[in-house]
């Protein structure tokens, strides 16, 4: 590992590449240690930047989200001037349908923007819902990523500004005393002088942190070649079991089964059933777009759904992982508050609600 690195991010996926980025920009030497690229949920995810259709209460954590919504245009913005490529961030509105014998009440978090619409005022919005939508919530300020050509963005914008990644799997966190003095990788031992562990769903296997996999199943279909418009869906629609992605170049995102099933790979007949009937119900003319890609992926999840950010018990050891349900949310702001912390020892008060000391169970964490 080159010698001159201060910072060494373990894990290279969203949460990882992003800080990286944001010291480097500040002036860091940092490497990135991430095992296989294919592995990350940020390849798995959907990329809804959805604080409010995800329904999160009034909290730190919707200030977290809400903040980081904030921060999305910019940074993209920065990436894409970085390295020329598109992240293809849309602000496309979140749309809610409710449909009959489902009770979805006011939305807690009324200080923001979102807007009832019956449904009249919902098939005005959206064209070809289905009979069952009886009208929805509309959320304008929720937006979307394409998380995969965000992936390569920060991948890119990380080579071209001088990172180095090294591909090598983290075997061991060595600790002396109440420092981190190392990391045992499959092929060597890696030393910096801070470290922060970015590890998403596999960070248990490093620290005693209680973070676990929740398997999250989808699938694509595209609008048809011989479609008049390249993509007739204009918005997210954030079902009460599944949620249908639209991409502007004509891809159609389901999204997601949540499984507490560990580690265990692949697609199931069930979770796909469940997606296409869900996705078939609210978008009836889905069920003859072709089918492209199933896929899976791991949430990084915690028992209380927070993330898990700041200092650990470790001196030089940030913790920045436990994303959960919204890692492509949260990327920018997590970046932001760790690097103000690790670079500037800037706390924000924020921080607090996501110290790693509400789990007291785990005291060596
Ligand atoms: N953020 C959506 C999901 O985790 O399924």
């Amino acid at each position: 590992m080159n010698s001159s690195t201060d910072i060494l991010i373990i894990g290279g996926g969203i949460i990882g590449f992003s800080l990286a980025v944001e010291l480097k920009l500040r002036g860091a030497a940092v490497t990135i240690l991430t095992g296989d690229f294919k592995q990350p949920a940020a390849r798995a995810a959907a990329g809804m930047l959805a604080p409010q259709a995800e329904r999160i209460p009034p909290s730190p954590m919707l200030d977290l989200c809400l903040q980081s919504r904030g921060l999305y245009p910019g940074w993209v913005e920065q990436l894409e001037e970085i390295t020329g490529l598109k992240t293809g961030y849309w602000r496309s509105g979140i749309l809610a349908p409710v449909c009959e014998n489902e009770y979805y009440e006011q939305p807690e978090s009324s200080s923001v923007n979102s807007q009832w619409l019956d449904g009249d005022a919902i098939r005005q919005h959206q064209i070809g819902l289905g009979e069952e939508v009886i009208g929805g919530w509309w959320y304008p300020d929720d937006a979307q990523v394409d998380n995969r050509a965000l992936f390569r963005t920060l991948q890119t914008a990380s080579k071209k500004l001088g990172i180095e990644v090294i591909q090598d799997s983290a075997i061991e966190i060595i600790r002396q005393g109440d420092r981190v003095f190392g990391v045992e990788t499959t092929a060597e031992k890696l030393q910096a002088d801070r470290y922060v562990l970015a590890t998403g769903a596999w960070s248990e296997k490093l620290l005693n942190i209680p973070v676990f996999p929740r398997k999250g199943q989808m699938l694509s279909v595209c609008v048809p070649e011989d479609y008049p418009v390249t993509q007739p869906l204009q918005m997210v629609l954030f079902g009460t079991r599944i949620y249908i992605v639209p991409r502007q170049d004509g891809r159609v995102i389901i999204g997601a089964t949540s499984e507490n099933v560990g580690f265990t790979e692949g697609n199931t007949p069930t979770g796909m059933q469940s997606l296409l009937a869900g996705a078939i119900e609210l978008y009836p003319e889905l069920k003859n777009y072709p089918i492209r890609e199933f896929w899976w992926g791991f949430r990084p999840a915690t028992t209380d759904e927070l993330p898990i950010l700041g200092a650990s018990v470790w001196e030089n050891l940030m913790l920045a992982t436990g994303h959960y349900r919204n890692g492509i949310l949260l990327a920018p702001v997590t970046a932001k508050l760790l690097a103000d912390l690790i670079l500037e020892k800037k706390l924000d008060l924020l921080l607090a609600a996501f110290h790693y000391s509400r789990f007291a169970i785990h005291t060596d964490l």
